[in-house]
């Protein structure tokens, strides 16, 4: 076991801070003006967050995925529809988005339903991918079961090298595309001195966004 005292560690947030006057009235444009600032900042893999689902019985599981779109219709990510997030969002399609950029002490929580991208947009974006890519997405088939070694896995990735000639584009698999969340709500959180932190919540309004400044 570790032992390190977990609970001398801490940090005070003095980076920033965050005034209702600072927040653009979008929650996109305010959500990509703060990711813009992280990718600007080098900071790694800012585009990854938290999906947070849950099945149909209310049991929650969490992963990291990779943002692939953010514009007015939602935020997009891609993934094998088979996988356990992609039962879970067959059978309850309402997620939560986290994205945490520590070095800017901020994160973001974005909640809404689920849709599934269309299968043309998917397979642009499947195209898009770098070859190895398109063959590892039709081996880790079913994604999230369970495979007896590694050698198994990389026997499969062989045999679809073989299968699909080199010259040819790799077929996008059914069982693969992406998931649009269609943000309802939106968390701007930005970390100040003492836990006393700034947190304004969006929520999607008959024709606009009313906006709410949160307890820390
Ligand atoms: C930085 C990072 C990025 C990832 N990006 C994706 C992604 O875009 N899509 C995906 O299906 N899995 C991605 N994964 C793997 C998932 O976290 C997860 O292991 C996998 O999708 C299976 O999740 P599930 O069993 O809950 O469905 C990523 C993992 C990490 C750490």
């Amino acid at each position: 076991m570790s032992d390190t005292d977990l609970t001398a560690l801490r940090l005070s947030y003095t980076r920033a801070e965050l005034r209702r006057t600072d927040l653009n009235a979008d929650p996109l444009a305010q959500f990509q003006g703060w990711l813009d600032e992280a990718i600007a900042d080098g900071l790694r893999e800012s585009y990854a967050l938290s999906l947070a689902t849950a099945d149909s019985a209310g049991r929650p599981s969490v992963r990291t995925v990779l943002l692939r779109g953010a514009d007015a219709r939602g935020l997009t990510f891609y993934t094998n529809y088979d996988s356990h997030k992609g039962r879970d969002l067959a059978g309850n399609p309402q997620a939560e988005l986290l994205f945490h950029w520590a070095d800017h002490e901020r994160q973001v929580r974005a909640f809404g339903p689920v849709e599934r991208v269309s299968d043309e947009e998917s397979t642009a974006y499947f195209h898009a991918r770098p070859r190895e890519s398109q063959l590892a997405a039709h081996a880790s088939d079913p994604q999230s079961a369970p495979i007896a070694d590694r050698a198994e896995l990389e026997q499969k990735l062989a045999d679809l090298e073989a299968h699909f000639p080199e010259h040819l584009p790799v077929p996008k698999p059914d069982f693969w595309g992406g998931f649009r969340v269609r943000v309802q709500e939106w968390e701007f959180w930005q970390g100040r001195p003492n836990r006393m932190h700034d947190r304004f919540r969006y929520a999607r309004q008959e024709g606009g966004w009313s906006i709410e400044r949160l307890m820390p």
